[in-house]
C-alpha cells in the first residue's frame, strides 16, 4: 500500500541550479521558482547560504530569496551550512532553514570542511537559535546509500545520524542518495535501520538519478511508508563536491507515477512541464525528464 498524499519538495532551483557550469542570471532563478510555486508545490527549496567562494553559483541567495513571490502556504527552505549562513538567510527573510550532514566523515570534510562530529555540534547551535526564533529547520543526511570517497556505508552509521538529527530537534529528516548509485534493496536495508530511531512521518527520500534508480529506489520507500520525496523540475541537480553525479529524481516524472497511483500531491503536472521547458531553455540544455521527452499520449 502506498500513503494517500505525498508532499514533494521541489529542489530544483538549488540543488539544480548549485551545479550548472555557468551561472544562471538571478531573475531567471527567481522565475523558475514562482513557476514552480504556480504549480502547486507545497515546498520549494530556494536557495543555499553557503560560502560564495566554495559553490558561487549561489552567491545571489539574498537577492533570490527576496525576489520571489511568497505563496500563501507554500514553504521555502534555504540551504543553511553554519550559523553565519544561517544569520544571513534569516536576515533575508527566510522562514524555514535546512541544513546538511552526512554519513560519510569523507564526504562530509570535503563538502563543509569539518567532521561528522564539528558538524553536528554547528548544526546544534543553529538548531538552538532556530528553536527560538520558531524556525523549522529540516535536515539531509547525505551519502545514504554510497559516498564518492567511502564507498558503501552502513545503515547502521545513516540510523546513527538521522537519530542525532532527530533529536536535536530537525522536524523532517532527507535520507540523500547523493551520487545516484543505490538500488531498491539497499534503499529497504537502509529505510529499516533508520525507521527504527526515526518514525517514518519525519522521512524523506531524497534520491539523485546517476544509475537510473531514482524512481524504483522512491517507489520502495513509497511502499515502506515514506510519504515526502525530494525532486527536481526537469532531472536537474548534482552536488559540485561528488563528482560524477547526475541529477535528481525528475519532478515530473514523479507525479506523472503518483497521479498514476491515485495519490494526491496537489501539482498541476502541465504547470510543472512549463516550468522545466522555461529552466531548460534558459540553460540551452535538454529536460532529463522522461515524461517532459514524451509524445505519446493517453
Ligand atoms: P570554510 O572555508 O571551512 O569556512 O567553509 P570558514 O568558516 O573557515 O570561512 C571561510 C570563509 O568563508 C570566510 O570568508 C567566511 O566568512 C566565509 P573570508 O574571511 O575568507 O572572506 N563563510 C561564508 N560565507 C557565506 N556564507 C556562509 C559562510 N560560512 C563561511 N555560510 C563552509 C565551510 C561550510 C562555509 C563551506 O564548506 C561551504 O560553503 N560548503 C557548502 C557546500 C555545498 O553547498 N554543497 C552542496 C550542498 S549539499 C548537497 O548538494 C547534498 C544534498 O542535495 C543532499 C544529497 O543529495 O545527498 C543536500
Ligand atoms: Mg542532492
Amino acid at each position: 500500500t502506498f500513503p494517500k498524499r505525498v508532499k514533494i519538495v521541489e529542489v530544483g532551483p538549488r540543488d539544480g541550479l548549485q551545479n550548472e557550469k555557468n551561472i544562471v542570471p538571478t531573475a531567471t532563478k527567481i522565475k523558475l521558482i514562482d513557476m514552480l510555486s504556480e504549480a502547486g508545490l507545497p515546498v520549494v527549496e530556494a536557495t543555499s547560504f553557503v560560502s560564495p567562494k566554495w559553490v558561487p553559483q549561489m552567491a545571489d541567495h539574498a537577492e533570490v530569496l527576496k525576489g520571489i513571490q511568497k505563496f500563501p502556504g507554500i514553504n521555502y527552505p534555504v540551504l543553511t551550512p553554519n550559523f553565519k549562513g544561517y544569520q544571513a538567510a534569516v536576515a533575508a527573510g527566510a522562514k524555514e532553514v535546512a541544513i546538511f550532514g552526512a554519513a560519510s566523515e569523507l564526504f562530509t570534510r570535503k563538502n563543509i570542511n569539518c567532521s561528522i562530529d564539528e558538524s553536528l555540534q554547528r548544526f546544534d547551535e543553529i538548531l538552538k537559535a532556530a528553536q527560538a526564533a520558531s524556525i523549522p529547520v529540516r535536515g539531509y543526511v547525505s551519502c545514504v546509500l554510497g559516498c564518492p570517497y567511502e564507498g558503501k556505508i552502513s545503515p547502521a552509521k545513516v540510523a546513527e545520524v538521522a537519530k542525532k538529527l532527530y533529536s536535536m530537534g530537525c522536524y523532517e529528516i532527507s535520507l540523500g542518495d547523493t551520487i545516484g548509485v543505490g538500488t531498491p534493496g539497499i534503499m529497504r536495508d537502509m529505510l529499516s535501520a533508520v525507521m527504527h530511531e526515526v518514525p517514518v512521518a519525519a522521512l524523506a527520500v531524497h534520491c539523485h538519478d546517476t544509475y537510473g534508480q531514482a524512481l524504483a529506489n522512491t517507489l520502495m520507500a513509497l511502499q515502506m511508508g515514506v510519504s515526502v520525496v525530494d525532486s527536481s523540475v526537469a532531472g536537474l541537480g548534482g552536488c559540485p563536491y561528488a563528482q560524477g553525479a547526475s541529477g535528481n529524481l525528475a519532478t515530473e516524472d514523479l507525479v506523472y507515477m503518483l497521479t498514476g497511483l491515485g495519490v494526491h500531491t496537489g501539482v498541476n503536472l502541465q504547470k510543472l512541464l512549463e516550468a522545466g521547458a522555461f529552466i531548460c531553455q534558459a540553460l540551452n540544455r535538454k529536460t532529463s525528464s522522461k515524461v517532459a521527452q514524451a509524445t505519446c499520449k493517453l
